[in-house]
């Protein structure tokens, strides 16, 4: 491997030699006014003059590649970095296997690519624009700064996709890069691409499961994507799941200390059972059974987004070299999947069961189970600050089937465990399996800001450790 240095000096920092690649410089500068307009209008709002204490990718070697310092968001450099070419890569899965990684796109599957890059570029600006409104309401500035922090990095990914646009794919990919920065989330005529992004994110609990469930989501296609045949796309994929992992620990621990917060205020006022909720919100944190409920809202929206079960875009994709599996390079198989088969959760003669499908066909229902296997283990840890707080009370992941909008399960009921349901039984207890408006009323009213240094608001403990080694009074954020 060899670290290419970023260059620094221009206005787009890179280390992809743009200084030499007049044409892909130019139509990149020439679309960076259209991106900051973007920035101003749909970044995050009121905060824009603040001084941040962020960190800023200025390098891609794994032993030290961020420094942080202040900075006002819309000066943030943001930049074009790729993971180190491996000397010798090959294409390691589907019918190319063996033949040399493409260091340009292959002609035959230019469309696919094309649509692959633009999906995941799509979800990218859809979160900062779901979540401008929640500086307003930071529980601290630390928290303040994370959100910033996910909000900038979201929007170097989407340079890392524009990137690619405008070096492989000509006119076309001009065109989608603009459009990339044409649809706004949740808009009714010009709505992202995927459903999952175009859902609010109303308050901070709603943004701390989110980047636990949705990022996740990010990085099980950043992980197959990072297998692919075509080179650029790998190397620019792993370098973003590097970001992406901050953004998942932002959600995992954001989600343990509202847990963390609720379980303790309990234990003081005496009392042992989660289901006294009207006793628990008299003080001023989040019921359990609440938690629970967004939960259960953020994990079904976010299986959505690995689409139908059994898809022939996922295996024609897998064919052609360009999405692997989770982690491709660590399995163990022909990395071909001509035969064999794997099992996918059917809808069956009204019953939900495991039904053997060619394995080519599955790769979506695949990688679905690689994420809920990934997202257990972070429910696992919550559940341990539950128990050792002494609370009787377990968070658990739905159901597949329970509330779904793609796929197998789209046309039916289910309940949290599984159980299919009539609809007239959905209704009577929906409010017991989502957030009602109740509860989300209840939530709102927490949101109160906490914008003084070192404190935080009453629904959520303050985090174990700082950002880069700085206490948790550290002024995280300098307010304009
Ligand atoms: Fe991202
Ligand atoms: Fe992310």
């Amino acid at each position: 491997m060899n670290i290419a240095a970023v260059d620094y000096d221009g206005l787009i920092p890179n280390n992809v030699a743009l200084g030499q690649d007049v044409r892909v410089k130019r139509a990149l500068e020439k679309w960076h006014p259209g991106y900051l307009n973007w920035w101003n209008d749909m970044g995050p709002e009121g905060f824009q003059e603040s001084l941040v204490y962020l960190r800023t990718a200025v390098s891609v070697d794994p032993k030290g590649w961020a420094k942080f310092d202040y900075v006002r968001m819309p000066e943030y450099r943001w930049g074009v970095l790729l993971a180190p070419q491996m000397e010798g890569r090959k294409v390691n899965f589907g019918t190319h296997k063996g033949e040399p990684a493409w260091q340009d796109v292959p002609g035959e599957y230019r469309a696919m690519l094309r649509r692959l890059v633009v999906i995941q570029g799509d979800t990218e600006p859809a979160s900062v624009e779901q979540q401008r409104h929640l500086g307003k309401t930071a529980p601290s500035l630390y928290d303040m700064r994370n959100l910033f922090q996910v909000n900038v990095e979201e929007g170097r990914h989407l340079w890392a996709m524009v990137y690619l646009l405008q070096k492989y794919f000509g006119t076309d990919g001009r065109e989608e890069a603009e459009a990339l920065l044409q649809r706004r989330s949740g808009d009714p005529d010009t709505p992202r691409m995927l459903g999952a992004f175009n859902e609010k994110t109303p308050d901070w609990l709603s943004f701390f499961m989110f980047t636990y469930f949705t990022d996740r989501d990010g990085k099980m296609q950043l992980e197959a994507l990072a297998q692919s045949g075509f080179d650029p796309l790998s190397r620019t994929c792993r370098f973003m799941l590097t970001e992406e992992a901050h953004h998942m620990f932002v959600g995992e621990t954001g989600v343990t200390r509202v847990v963390q917060r609720t379980c303790e205020a309990m234990k003081e006022a005496g009392i042992t059972d989660p289901n006294e909720i009207e006793k628990v919100r008299k003080l001023g944190v989040i019921d359990l059974p609440t938690i629970q409920k967004k939960a259960n809202l953020h994990f079904s929206l976010t299986l959505d987004l690995f689409g139908n079960e059994i898809s022939t875009n996922a295996a024609n994709a897998f064919h052609a070299g360009l999405k692997g599996r989770y982690r491709e390079d660590r399995l163990k198989d022909d990395h071909q999947l001509e035969s064999g088969t794997y099992p996918v959760l059917r809808l069956i003669d009204g019953k939900i069961q495991n039904e053997d499908s060619p394995a080519l066909s599955a790769l979506n229902m695949r990688l679905r189970d690689d994420y809920v296997v990934d997202c257990n283990a972070g429910v696992g840890r919550w559940n341990k600050v539950i128990s050792d707080l002494g609370i009787p009370f377990e968070i658990k992941l739905p159901h597949v089937a329970f509330h779904r909008h793609i796929g197998e399960f789209s046309n039916i009921k289910a309940d949290v465990s599984g159980h299919l349901i009539s609809d007239e039984q959905w209704k009577k207890h929906r409010g017991d399996f989502l957030p009602t408006d109740g509860d989300k009323d209840f939530i709102e009213s927490l949101m109160q800001p906490q914008m003084e240094t070192g404190r935080f608001a009453s629904w959520i403990a303050p985090p174990k450790v700082g950002i880069d080694n700085k206490p948790g009074d550290f002024e995280y954020v300098k307010l304009a």
